[in-house]
């Protein structure tokens, strides 16, 4: 079976990466449609050796038949085109928060609740980049160890902002003003994604909260988070300090991670191996090191984890979504 595929942003950063893993990956494409904004409506883009023209967005643009959408556009562009495109029958695969936490709506990385895809209504969502590559490995250890408290400390690349972001650290190291950040990024930490709300948290924060009870299934887990900009082009890294119900053992728990499908472990500090953002650009998997015992509580651990977030932040997480669907023959094809 082949499938109708659009891909809604298809100019953007995202989007790119998103027909680059779709190429790489091989997904069985019958018909591309690249759509954007009336600004790139004519461009040319080249996907599997041919040459596609990008479509303006419109309310008339699911009138075709499309199986799968993959949205990457902004979430006000999803608010308002998902649905009508849901209410054609399209599967939407939906990259911003607008749906996220929707209780219509399933939030899924492919390696921990890929059963939540059954009931999805025509609209799935694509957790935060941030939240996305914790979970990989955190829902290997909640299955083990049952996590009482998770404490985020994050430290996210610039290109999480889109072509902005990027544009102010390369202009920022070569002495420019800054434009789009309220401070300069360049060899600076911002403790800033997103806006701030009333509690003092960013809604970055607040989405890393929600959005890991909800992929984990656990409204009773305590957990708290700092999400801060970094100097870096690519890769979000993360330090994660978390507290087990049950004791565990060191070695075992690492053998567990290395045995997970999409995590690397990269744990050999004799000689200095850890993962970096550098180090994972252009990796779909999620890396974790730095593995140790907190020894200040009864059963925590600290974990370092690395990986690309325009990849399986973004783009490889979303079109593995769609890998899954095709997988569970929830759709249609031609
Ligand atoms: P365009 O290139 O026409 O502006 P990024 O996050 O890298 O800035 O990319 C955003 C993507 O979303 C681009 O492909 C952009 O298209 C697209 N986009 C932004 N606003 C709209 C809109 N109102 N309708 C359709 N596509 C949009």
């Amino acid at each position: 079976k082949r499938y109708n595929v659009a891909v809604v942003g298809a100019t953007g950063m995202v989007g790119r990466k998103m027909l680059e893993v779709l190429e790489e990956r091989n997904f069985p494409v019958e018909n591309l449609y690249p759509m954007a904004s009336a600004r790139s409506a004519g461009d040319k883009i080249t996907f599997m050796g041919k040459e596609y023209t990008v479509e303006e967005l419109n309310e008339n643009s699911f009138d075709k038949d499309i199986d799968v959408a993959l949205f990457s556009a902004g979430g006000s562009t999803s608010e308002k085109f998902s649905p009508i495109a849901a209410r054609n029958g399209v599967i939407v695969i939906d990259n911003s928060s607008a749906f996220r936490m929707d209780k219509n709506v399933p939030l899924i990385v492919p390696e921990v609740n890929p059963d939540d895809v059954q009931w999805h209504k025509n609209i799935i969502a694509n957790p935060n980049c941030s939240t996305i590559q914790a979970m990989v490995p955190l829902k290997v250890l909640h299955d083990a160890y049952k996590i009482k408290r998770i404490i985020y400390s994050t430290y996210q690349a610039v290109s999480g902002s889109g072509v902005r972001g990027s544009q102010d650290l390369e202009e920022g190291i070569s002495g420019q003003e800054n434009k789009f950040y309220p401070h300069p990024i360049a060899f600076n930490v911002l403790p800033h994604i997103d806006v701030f709300t009333e509690n003092g948290y960013t809604k970055e924060e607040i989405k890393m909260i929600e959005e890991t009870k909800k992929i984990l299934h656990d409204d009773n887990l305590r957990i708290t988070a700092t999400t801060v900009r970094v100097p870096v082009y690519y890769g979000h890294s993360e330090s994660v300090n978390i507290e087990f119900e049950r004791d565990f053992n060191l070695e075992e728990l690492i053998k567990l991670l290395e045995i997970s499908p999409g995590i690397v472990v990269q744990n050999n500090v004799s000689q200095n191996n850890y993962p970096t953002a550098v180090g994972v650009a252009g990796k779909d998997e999620v890396y974790v090191g730095r593995i140790r015992r907190d020894e200040s509580i009864e059963n925590g651990i600290n974990l370092w984890i690395v990986a690309d977030n325009i990849r399986k932040g973004a783009a490889t997480n979303t079109v593995q979504i769609a890998e899954l669907l095709m997988n569970k023959k929830l759709i249609k094809g031609v």
